[in-house]
Order: C-alpha cells, then structure tokens, then sequence
C-alpha cells in the first residue's frame, strides 16, 4: 500500500519569482495524477520542482530548471511504502494491484487492449513505459516489443517483474533506437509530461519504418483541466485537445487516420450518479480529506474493469482522454 505526506515549504513563488504565500500541500495518495493535479500549492515552482525532485531523486530537466532545484530551502519529506513486486505510486504514473488506483489504472490499461491487435507481429516500440504493464501485455502478440523509460525505478521495476520485456532508459527526444527500426510506436499518457513535444514527433517519425504507426494516448485538456491552458499537474508540461493533438502530428509529418475518446460505459456513469454526479471527484475528496475510505467507495473503484469504459470516435472533445492512431506519411 502507499502513503505519501510532505511538509509545508518555508516560502512559495509564482514561476515569475514575486512571492506566494505557502499553502499547505496535501499528497494523499493512491488517487492518480488526479492527487496532483489538485494539490494546494499548484503555482509555485519551489513546490512543483522539489516534489519532483524528491519524487525522482534526479535532477530538473532543463537547466533553468536546476536553478530553481538549487534555490530550494526546505525539502519536502515524504514516505513511500510498498510491497516488493509493486512499484511505488508517486503520482507520476499508474501501476496494477492497488484497489484505491484501479480506476485509473484501468483507464490507463483499456488504451493497451484497444489497439493490441494493430501490433500483432509487428516491431513495436513503447515510448514511456511507466511500470511495464502495457508492455508486458503488447508482448503476448507483437514481434518485438521494446521499451524507453527514463525512469530508474521504473526501469528496474519493469525489468524484474517482466524480464521478457526488453527495456532502455533513455529520454523520448532522443531515442536510443536506428532509424526506421520498428513498425509501431505506443505512447500512452505521456506526451503530455514531455517538455519538446515535437522533437518527440520528430523522433517517431525518425524510428518509424514507412507506413509505421503512431499511437498516442493523452488526456484531453478540454476535460481534464477545464477551463485552463496550463496544466495544474505538476507531472505535466502541456495538456492537448483533439485539435492540438491533430495539429501536433500533422506537423510533424504524420497523417491522423482516426481520432478516438475514452469515455464512461454505462456501469461508470451510474457511478457518476451514485457518488454525487462525478465518481472521479468523490475519489478525490476522500484522498485529499486524509481519512480512510469509505468501503464502498473503494469497493466500486476495486470493482472497475476495461469494459467499463467505451472508445468512440463522435463527441471528442467531450472524451476523457484522447487515443489518436496516426501513420508516418
Ligand atoms: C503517466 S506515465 C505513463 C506510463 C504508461 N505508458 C502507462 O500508460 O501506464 C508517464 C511515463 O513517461 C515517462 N517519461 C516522462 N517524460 C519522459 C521523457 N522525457 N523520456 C522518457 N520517459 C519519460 C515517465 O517516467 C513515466 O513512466
């Protein structure tokens, strides 16, 4: 099981550098992205880059980045316990066998199982592969599968609990693969953490053989931060709707053949109902409230499956997340 808790920092500042006053942060996890995305503290960099830091024990990924790490005063402490075969949720990316995470682990994983048969035989590469699942499970019927994380306990996890799973640690703007050496590239729920998402594009299109495909799971911006252009996660760097995403891959060389949304089934939506008109809110309130969780609530979120959410094409922009299947012109 996971438990996380942080301190309050002893000053906050807006990205600008003018002075915020210090919220308190509230890490209540499991609840997925979602926890951070609500966390108390969203506009201050000293908050977003020491849970970073702290989250991946690595160093910020640009170099103004590591000044704004440097200048850090109070680190956040936090706890992270788990069990051996289960990677430690950090917010950052989903992981199987935790009843409070399922939801989102499932609405991770139902991405994985739509476009399973497209790799069938084919060399397929997966483009931040998170704990290994989705990896584990494109093995079972495509020809090659072979994985980029720069992770180092995402990488070292997938290689002890999926050792079949052929897997790199590397950074997605610069692959460690040939060029035009694998048929299908999978990117789910990542490219909304990258900080060049075209030179990403470019780099599919580089490793891609002609024809190859480009597969890309994102939550939708629209839905998923309404209202806002910037991301309140602090594990994000640009959130897309459909119409940037087909932009993104359009300029980049790439010719979208469909553009599908992850939407609730029935058995969801009644869950909506029941829990007061958004199942995904009342999951929040609990974790954020620190107390323990209903047993029902988590029994309805143990309880979810792939099949209860649907995969449409109509109504995009009203779609959880995007899946767009795009093929290198
Ligand atoms: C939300 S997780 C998604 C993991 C998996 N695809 C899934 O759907 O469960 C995002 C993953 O992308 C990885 N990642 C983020 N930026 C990256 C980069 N620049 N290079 C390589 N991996 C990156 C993270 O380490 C994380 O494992």
């Amino acid at each position: 099981m996971v438990g996380l808790g942080a301190s309050v920092p002893d000053r906050c500042i807006w990205a600008d550098g003018t002075p915020k006053r210090p919220d308190r942060i509230v890490w209540n996890l499991p609840a997925g992205k979602y926890s951070i995305a609500t966390h108390h503290c969203s506009g201050c960099v000293i908050c977003v880059y020491q849970v970073m830091r702290d989250f991946h024990h690595r160093p910020a990924r640009r170099p103004e980045d590591n000044h704004r790490v440097n200048v850090l005063q109070n680190p956040v402490t936090l706890a992270v316990m788990t069990d051996d075969t289960t990677l430690a949720l950090t917010g950052e990316r989903t992981v199987p066998g935790i009843p409070e995470e399922n939801y989102w682990f499932r609405r991770h994983e139902v991405a994985y199982e739509f476009i399973l048969e497209r790799c069938r035989g084919r060399d397929v590469l997966e483009a931040g592969s998170g704990e290994g699942y989705g990896a584990n499970l494109l093995s079972t019927v495509a020809g090659s599968v072979t994985c980029v994380d720069y992770d180092e306990s995402a990488v070292a996890h997938t290689r002890a609990r999926y050792p079949h799973v052929r897997i790199e640690q590397g950074n997605l703007i610069d692959l460690p693969l040939p060029d035009a050496s694998v048929d299908v590239v999978v990117n789910f729920q990542v490219i909304e953490h990258l900080w060049d998402q075209d030179k990403f594009i470019a780099e599919c299109a580089r490793v891609l053989r002609p024809g190859g495909e480009l597969l890309i799971s994102t939550p939708n911006r629209i839905t998923f931060s309404p209202g806002r252009d910037t991301p309140l996660n602090p594990f994000h760097t640009r959130e897309l709707s459909g119409a940037e995403m087909t932009e993104l891959l359009v300029g980049g060389g790439f010719t979208v053949d469909r553009m599908l949304g992850v939407h609730h089934g029935p058995r969801l939506t009644q869950l909506d109902d029941k829990w007061g008109g958004s199942f995904i809110d009342a999951q929040i309130q609990r974790a954020l409230s620190g107390e323990p969780w209903p047993t029902d609530l988590t029994a309805d979120v143990a309880g979810i499956t792939t099949a209860d959410f649907s995969i449409l094409e109509p109504d995009i922009d009203a779609s959880l997340d995007l899946l767009a299947i795009a093929r290198r012109s």
